[in-house]
């Protein structure tokens, strides 16, 4: 059979309001032309991000009802630590409200002024919460990354030599941990290979530094190593995902991605003595160790939902729909991320809207554009959200890239809800050269993206 079904059918559903563009015309003025400030309801199809947005299954609902609300040694944690522990090879294991509480504790356990810790490349929680404890978040994407068009099974493994001279540079007494996120969301959804996590895993060890892995797509990378590395195509990915864990010394994780919940996250590691102290964090703002910030039900979500996302008619589903949306775009000559990644595909506004000066946001137009022709969110990973002021002339500077993200949420929408988004783009990139610049009426110094205000061009 040709086509590829979701391997699940629906039980329950929630109706999704079918604006006309008139609507959206005024419902996007009225939102000052940022994406952040619609109401979801407004929404038909929101590709704002695939965190925390996925459909739980029946087995995972059944769970909630087994939630165990116990402040202290809950069943549903244990049953949580469990699948844990069963996937992720970690002895201790710490519940946390989402990834960036795991993160916080984690760096602000290990890092201060002077270090340096080295990623593929940060998420922006990541970064800011290295940077907050005074250390430096440096990322170290591998050579072919930057090379937005090109193809390659790997585009997201870390710079191996570059991460070696850094430490050699720094000394590895200033380099607390090595990061490496799988799959790297920052880099366009790209995966990262065993042979690169090894190869990090060997040099942190070398040098007496204990390398974590961001896990929060961690399935989706096990799919691309079965699909892409030599040497797994008969492996299943639950021994994929427990070899690239037994590389790492511990890991941080989003159950809000590949846990197919809707809120959560945790740390590991088999450091008892560093566990003890994370504990102590714990306490202070999140919870007792056997909760932390969860209910006893959002425990159990997660601890099914980890074993649901490594099924391989899931996974096959997944990435065959992230790449069924990447790839009719690219043959009608959208310019995207190559290849697909595993949760989203990310456009070139730039080379999409190129009579748009990076200073007047093309991934704004670009968003604008397609919640105006099909009530489609999507998010500018560009010059609102990385601009910056020269430190010395204090002008404002571009970003690197101007990309747009539409990250798709798990076992949300269906084929036609994807084919519905491919004609919206393909209408938009039809009429590109009309889309208007914008400029900023109002924004705040930091996190600007998110509350920003923006007017068109004339
Ligand atoms: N690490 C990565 C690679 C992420 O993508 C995220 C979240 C986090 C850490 C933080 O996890 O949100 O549970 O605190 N990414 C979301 C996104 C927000 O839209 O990409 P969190």
């Amino acid at each position: 059979m040709k086509t590829l079904i979701e391997p699940f059918r629906i039980k329950s559903v929630e109706p999704l309001r079918l604006t006309t563009r008139d609507e959206r015309e005024a419902l996007i003025r009225a939102a000052d032309y940022n994406v952040f400030l619609l109401r979801a309801r407004d929404v038909i199809i929101d590709l704002l991000t695939d965190s925390g947005t996925g459909a739980m299954s029946a087995a995972q609902w059944a769970g909630i009802m087994r939630g165990d609300e116990s402040y202290a040694g809950s069943d549903s944690f244990y049953r949580f630590e469990e699948s844990v522990r069963d996937i992720f090879g970690f002895r201790n294991v710490i519940p946390t409200h989402q990834g960036r509480a795991a993160e916080r504790i984690l760096f602000s356990t290990l890092c201060g002024p002077g270090d340096v810790v080295p990623n593929n490349t940060h998420f922006d929680t990541t970064r800011a919460n290295i940077e907050h404890t005074g250390a430096e978040a440096l990322d170290l994407p591998c050579p072919e990354s930057s090379d937005l068009a090109a193809q390659g099974p790997f585009k997201g493994n870390i710079d191996l030599e570059a991460l070696e001279a850094t430490i050699r540079e720094r000394g590895a007494e200033h380099v607390p941990l090595v990061v490496v996120t799988i799959t790297n969301n920052s880099g366009g959804g790209q995966p990262v290979s065993m042979a690169n996590l090894r190869g990090a895993s060997e040099i942190c060890h070398e040098h007496g530094i204990p390398l974590y892995i961001d896990a929060c797509r961690f399935a989706e990378n096990a799919y691309f190593i079965r699909k892409r590395e030599e040497g797994y195509a008969h492996r299943s990915y639950l021994e994929i995902a427990r070899e690239m864990f037994s590389l790492a010394d511990g890991c941080t994780m989003s159950a809000k991605k590949d846990g197919l919940a809707n809120i959560g996250g945790f740390l590991a590691t088999n450091d008892d003595e560093l566990a003890r102290e994370e504990r102590d964090l714990l306490i202070l703002t999140e919870g007792f160790p056997t909760y932390g910030g969860l209910a006893g039900r959002d425990l159990e979500a997660i601890a099914i939902g980890l074993r649901e996302v490594l099924e391989p008619d899931y996974l096959e589903y997944r990435i065959g729909s992230t790449g069924y949306l990447g790839r009719h775009i690219a043959e009608a000559g959208v310019p995207i991320v190559q290849p697909p990644g595993g949760h989203a595909i990310y456009i070139d506004a730039a080379a999409f809207c190129p009579h748009i000066a990076p200073l007047e946001f093309p991934g704004i137009a670009l968003t604008v554009a397609l919640y105006r022709a099909a009530g489609i969110r999507s998010v500018e990973i560009g010059s609102v959200m990385f601009g910056h002021r020269d430190p010395d002339t204090g002008e404002p500077q571009p970003a690197r890239q101007e990309l747009v993200r539409l990250a798709i949420p798990r076992r949300v929408y269906t084929q036609s809800h994807i084919d519905y988004v491919v004609e919206a783009i393909l209408d938009v990139w039809e009429r590109r050269e009309e889309l208007p610049g914008y400029r900023i009426t109002d924004a705040p110094e930091v996190l600007r993206h998110f509350s920003a205000r923006f007017a068109p061009l004339a």
